[in-house]
Parts: C-alpha cells; sequence; structure tokens
C-alpha cells in the first residue's frame, strides 16, 4: 500500500472516530470534486486564511494598544529628559515595536496581512468574475462577497487612523470628507463618522469599527458566504455549455473528497505557507513608524493612503481650469461602480460562463482593472499634483490621449481573443462530433430549451462522477 493511500485512511480513520464520539456527523465543510485540488479553486480560502491571521495578530496588538489621543507622560522615543507630548495611540505603537518582545514583527506582520488579504480578495474577485462564478445559482453568494469587499477594504480605511500618525490623520481625514459627501449615503454616515468633531472622536470610532464592529459584520457575512458556497457546492468550471452549471448532489458528493481531514490538510499547508512568507517578510522589512499627529516640528509629510484607496485619492486631482473635480463627483463614479459589482449577476444574464462567451463584460471588467492600476500608479508616483482634465500639465497633450487608447487597445485585444476563440471552439466541436450542429448551430440553447445544443451527443455527456477524468466534463 502506498503512502499516501495508508495516511489517507488513517486519517479517515481517527476522523470517523472523533465524528462518531462527539455524535456530530456532518460539521465539517461538504466534499468538494477532486478537480478543485488546485490553488485557483481556493482563492476563497486563501482570504479567509489571512482574515484568520488578522484576527489572531490584531488580538495580541490590543493587549498593548492605547486608543487615546491624550499626550502621554513616558519619554516614548522622544528627546530623554523631556516629557513627551505625543499621543497615547501613537507612542503605544512605537512601545509594541520597540519594547515588546516581537512586537515589530506582530505589527508589521498585521500590516502586510492586511494588504494580503485585500490582493488575495481582489484575485478571489477577478477570479469569479472572469470564470463567471456570480452566474445561476450562485447570485446571492456573489453579492454577499461584495459586501465582504466593503467591510475588508472598511477593515483597511479604520485601521490606518490607529497608529495615529500625521500621514494616516491627513489621510483619513481626506476619507471622511469623501465618504460625507457621498451622495445620498453621506448625509446618512456623517454623524456616525464625525462624532463631535475632535481627534478623540474620531479616533475611538475608528478605534470601535475597526476592533469591534467591521470584524463582527465580517463575521457574519463570511458565515453567509460560507454557508451559501456549501448549498451550492464548488463552481464547474467555466463552460459555454448551460446544463453544466448545476449543482452537485448529495450522491455525488460521497464519490468526492471528504472535507475532514483531506481538505482540512491541503488547506493547512498552504496556510502554513502564507503565514511563513509573511512572518519572513515582515522579519526582513519591518514597519517604520512615522512621525505622530501634531508634531510641529517635523515636516508635514504629503497625504497619500493606503495603496488600495491610491486610484479614489488620485480622481480628486483631476481640475477643469482651476476648479477640482467635486468630491461627490468622484465618489459617484465609485458608487456607480460599486452597484456595477452588486448587481453584476443580474446584468450579464447569459446562461453561459467561459470567458470567451462573454466579451462584453470581459472588456468592462479588464477595463476597470486597468483604471484601478493605473490611477493608483499615477497617484503613488505623482501624489496631489493636479491633472487638467482636457489638457497634460506641459498644456499640451489632451488627457484623453492619455488614457483612452489603452481602453481602445482593450477592446480590440478582447474583440480579436473572442474570435479566435470562438472559432477554434466551433472547430473543436465540429471536430468531436461532425454531425452535430453546436452550442451555437440550429439548436442552440435558450431558456426554452436549456438542454439543447450540449455541444456532444447525449450518450457521451459526462456524469458529474467523472469530472476529474481528463478530457472529459463541463464542455471546455
Ligand atoms: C473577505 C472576503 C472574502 C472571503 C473571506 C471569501 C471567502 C470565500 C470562500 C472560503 C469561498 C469558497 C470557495 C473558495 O475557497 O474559493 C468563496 C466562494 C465564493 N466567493 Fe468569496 N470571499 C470573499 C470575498 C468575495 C468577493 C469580494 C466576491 C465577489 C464579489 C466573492 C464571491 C464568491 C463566489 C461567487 C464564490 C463561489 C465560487 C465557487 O463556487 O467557485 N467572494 N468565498
Amino acid at each position: 500500500m502506498s503512502f499516501s493511500r495508508w495516511y489517507n485512511r488513517n486519517l479517515n480513520r481517527i476522523w470517523t472516530f472523533v465524528e462518531d464520539r462527539t455524535g456530530m456527523k456532518k460539521w465539517a465543510l461538504r466534499p468538494q470534486p477532486e478537480f478543485t485540488f488546485k490553488p485557483s479553486y481556493w482563492t476563497g480560502a486563501f482570504v479567509a486564511t489571512a482574515f484568520l491571521y488578522q484576527v489572531v495578530s490584531g488580538a495580541l496588538l490590543l493587549l498593548y494598544y492605547e486608543p487615546s489621543v491624550n499626550p502621554t507622560l513616558t519619554a516614548c522615543g522622544q528627546a530623554v529628559g523631556t516629557l513627551s507630548v505625543s499621543p497615547a495611540a501613537w507612542c503605544s505603537t512605537f512601545y509594541i515595536i520597540n519594547s515588546v518582545p516581537m512586537g515589530s514583527l506582530l505589527l508589521s506582520s498585521h500590516l502586510y496581512g492586511a494588504y494580503a488579504m485585500i490582493f488575495l480578495m481582489l484575485v478571489h474577485f477577478y477570479r469569479g468574475y472572469y470564470m463567471g462564478a456570480y452566474k445561476k445559482p450562485r447570485e446571492f453568494s456573489w453579492m454577499v462577497g461584495t459586501l465582504l469587499m466593503l467591510a475588508t477594504l472598511g477593515m483597511g480605511f479604520t485601521g490606518y487612523l490607529l497608529p495615529y500618525t500625521a500621514l494616516s490623520y491627513g489621510a483619513t481625514d481626506v476619507g471622511i470628507v469623501l465618504a460625507v459627501r457621498t451622495p445620498y449615503l453621506g448625509n446618512l454616515i456623517a454623524p456616525f463618522l464625525l462624532g463631535n468633531g475632535t481627534p478623540q472622536s474620531l479616533l475611538s470610532r475608528m478605534f470601535t469599527a475597526h476592533v469591534l464592529l467591521i470584524p463582527v459584520a465580517l463575521g457574519a457575512l463570511l458565515y453567509a458566504h460560507i454557508a451559501l458556497f456549501e448549498s451550492h457546492g464548488i463552481a464547474p468550471p467555466a463552460s459555454s455549455d448551460p446544463s453544466q452549471r448545476r449543482r452537485f448532489t448529495e450522491k455525488e458528493d460521497k464519490k468526492h473528497v471528504p472535507f475532514m481531514p483531506h481538505i482540512f490538510f491541503y488547506m493547512t499547508k498552504w496556510a502554513l505557507l502564507y503565514i511563513g512568507i509573511l512572518i519572513g517578510i515582515a522579519a526582513l522589512w519591518p514597519w517604520n513608524l512615522p512621525t505622530y499627529y501634531g508634531n510641529t516640528a517635523a515636516v508635514q509629510p504629503v497625504i497619500i493612503p493606503d495603496w488600495y484607496f491610491l486610484w479614489l485619492f488620485k480622481m480628486l486631482d483631476f481640475v477643469n481650469g482651476t476648479t477640482p473635480i467635486p468630491a461627490p463627483d468622484a465618489m459617484a463614479i465609485g458608487v456607480v461602480i460599486l452597484l456595477f459589482v452588486l448587481f453584476l449577476p443580474f446584468l450579464d444574464r447569459s446562461p453561459r460562463t467561459h470567458p470567451r462567451d462573454r466579451p462584453l463584460f470581459i472588456f468592462i471588467g479588464t477595463s476597470l482593472l486597468e483604471f484601478f492600476m493605473l490611477l493608483s500608479v499615477w497617484g503613488e508616483m505623482e501624489p496631489s499634483i493636479q491633472i487638467q482634465l482636457f489638457t497634460y500639465t506641459n498644456g499640451l497633450v489632451p488627457i484623453i490621449w492619455r488614457l483612452g487608447p489603452i481602453f481602445v487597445l482593450n477592446a480590440l485585444a478582447i474583440g480579436l481573443f473572442h474570435r479566435r476563440y470562438m472559432r477554434s471552439y466551433r472547430q473543436r466541436l465540429e471536430r468531436r462530433t461532425p454531425s452535430y450542429p453546436g452550442v451555437y448551430g440550429p439548436t442552440a440553447v435558450t431558456s426554452e430549451n436549456p438542454s439543447a445544443g450540449r455541444g456532444r451527443p447525449a450518450a457521451a455527456a459526462p456524469s458529474m462522477g467523472s469530472v476529474g477524468a481528463p478530457g472529459v466534463g463541463y464542455g471546455k
């Protein structure tokens, strides 16, 4: 018997023993088909791992952090012999970095862990977008996911102020101004965000939101997200064949790999790798604490947010003559993008999930990605430098020539790929079944006739149990 078979059999025995003794037969997550054992199918689980690391490291940081703007009476790294006037929030962060054993590692890994969680979430989002994972029956999973994205960005925003540096205070201030000028919503959230207008009330609100309100909301949303995932099962590979979008049944689940212990250990391996890399990066490049807010002796920094909000800040640098883009307009663009993402499952209604079948939505998604990347790099390289809407800084090149060609090239590239893919897909179908009319032929799939045009004769259609077999499955 091979080692892996022996290993799996014994793990199964141990898990069965635990389930029998606890009387809880189904408390592990559902089994998954074998073909999902690739990292691309577990992008959401990576985000969940990153979230768990943030919860644990954040709880440890809470033991030392003090959410107060009152001046501290300890020297706190300032000139020895004089009383420090640095705020307690900044001072306690200084203390974590310099005096708590491994505190610098803990704080740096919490900060980089936040970046990693946001980055992994974007990967998870775009993977779902390109693979059409939001389509029936997973519309609610997608919508709850969009709320999770908001909550995760909210965690980043509220956490930014906590070290109470001049930089973080300035960026939070701009963020708050933007938030309260959001059309319609701004008036609703303003009282919560502004409090009585003092720095202490701002810090207290950001702190409460960061350690209590948003994590609880995020936890509840994550529970709903995973419960929905449990009920639908994993989305099959993207396909041109709508009939392949059905759910896995209980019976089919039995043929699949159980969550406990196989998937659990598979994920543990990735989780340990993630934590190892994160701690390695934090050890090699520890975060340096900038000066505190209110230090009049220090040079005032250029106000710049964390990388995931750079695009929004850069939009405020666009000016028309001498008038900057009004904040509500910039926020309105953000709200339109958010509404587009939230209701995407109801906008892209075709039952086909393969990117080759969805050129318009692939174009929109790719253009949005380019828009975010372009404005973020621009924001990082030229923070707070104004851009004339119709003329660039040298007054010669219309701005449209800067942004426009990227989207035109994008449309051309996607159009060409679409044509090429459709041609090769049709050829493949014809080679497989010469007499078969094909998905786009006379018996094309319609909502009235969903089983038509399966791309292969009925007899050759694979059962869900054969999904792992190479060369068959899901009408790829
Ligand atoms: C805090 C952020 C998030 C966490 C922790 C999370 C977690 C998860 C997990 C654990 C799964 C199960 C499958 C997998 O591991 O990939 C999943 C699936 C899914 N998520 Fe997320 N997610 C998050 C954000 C999002 C966002 C922003 C979206 C899209 C707007 C989204 C849409 C989906 C969809 C459609 C599925 C089903 C995919 C499939 O069946 O292959 N999620 N998510």
